[in-house]
């Protein structure tokens, strides 16, 4: 099976993302938002990327408006009635994403493989709620998707086995690393980094150290790009907790247990990045 054309539902910062790179690698691209505002936002997030790249040199204006025009944005999720693949990209609420699951079996050609971007649902309980189980993968990318070089492959029990070497086939084409991830919690990349930014908590609550120090101690000490306070601050507080959540939940193991200052954070709004003010300001 070829995949020639690509559906992607959600276009927020990961959907986004992820559209850009299927277009960026020739893919016709078919980007669904719920409304033009959400979408004219997350399309001028990718028009913004390109042109921080023409201009930093990595790629020509020319080679900017081809990518652009392999992407059309759409509120109609009938358009995505040709797309191979489709990947959902939307909200982390099992019920939304099972709603829409439902109404793209009735869009979706019968061979389309759908994928979606969870980072902490179930896919085996996804793919079940579908009239195409044996056609259903997690593909998890990392933020920012065109700079992050691994795609996690989430196969389940159900999965066909056609599919697993098409959905890898198409992460390589996107220039991407695939890695085969179990359906548990976590997968493989937030099952040990979830723990380890949960323990980074743990040591500032326990006096271990400030979040400067720790932060400087794990880039300068372990070559990480982020420390794990502004890597916190960047993935989402929020983001982190609702993980975590998820892995307790299945494991009851106490490495995945949100540390009480997470919690308190989150309800005070103190999500990062994406609020202005998390472990650090950006105000
Ligand atoms: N177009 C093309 N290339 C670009 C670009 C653009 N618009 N913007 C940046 N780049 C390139 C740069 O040129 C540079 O390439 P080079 O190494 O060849 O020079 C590279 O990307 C890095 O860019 P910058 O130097 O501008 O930026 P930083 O050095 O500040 O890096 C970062 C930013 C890539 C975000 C880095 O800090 C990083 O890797 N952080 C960690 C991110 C991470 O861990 N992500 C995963 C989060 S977990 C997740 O997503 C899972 C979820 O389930 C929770």
């Amino acid at each position: 099976m070829e995949i020639k054309n690509v559906g992607v539902v959600g276009c927020g910062l990961m959907g986004s993302g992820i559209a850009q790179v299927s277009a960026d690698s020739g893919y016709q691209t078919v980007v669904h938002e719920i409304d033009d505002q959400i979408l004219e936002k997350g399309l001028s997030a990718v028009e913004r990327f390109l042109s921080q790249g023409v201009r930093k040199g990595k790629l020509t204006e020319e080679r900017k408006k081809e990518i652009l025009g392999r992407i059309r944005g759409t509120t109609r999720l009938t358009d995505l009635g040709g797309a191979d693949l489709i990947v959902e990209a939307i909200v982390e609420d099992l019920e939304a994403k099972m709603k829409l699951y439902r109404a793209l079996d009735d869009v979706a050609k019968q061979d389309t493989i759908f994928a979606s971007n969870t980072s902490s649902l179930c896919i085996t309980e996804m793919a079940s709620g579908t009239r195409r189980p044996g056609r259903f993968v997690g593909l998890h990318f990392f933020n920012p998707v065109p700079l992050m070089k691994v795609v996690e492959v989430i196969t389940t029990i159900m999965t066909e086995p056609i599919v697993p070497d098409v959905v890898i086939g198409f992460a390589r084409s996107l220039g991407k690393t695939p890695i085969r991830a179990p359906d548990r919690p976590g997968f493989v990349v937030n099952r040990l980094l979830v723990p380890y930014m949960l323990d980074a908590i743990r040591a500032l609550e326990e006096g271990a150290g400030t979040k400067e120090d720790l932060d400087a101690g794990m880039k300068l000490g372990c070559g990480h790009p982020m420390g794990p306070f502004e890597l916190l601050d960047f993935v989402g507080l929020d983001t982190t907790y609702y993980i975590a959540n998820i892995m307790y939940q299945e494991f009851k193991e106490k490495r995945f247990a949100p540390p009480p200052l997470l919690r308190r954070m989150v309800l005070a709004g103190l999500l990062g990045r994406k609020s202005g003010k998390g472990f650090y300001d950006y105000t």
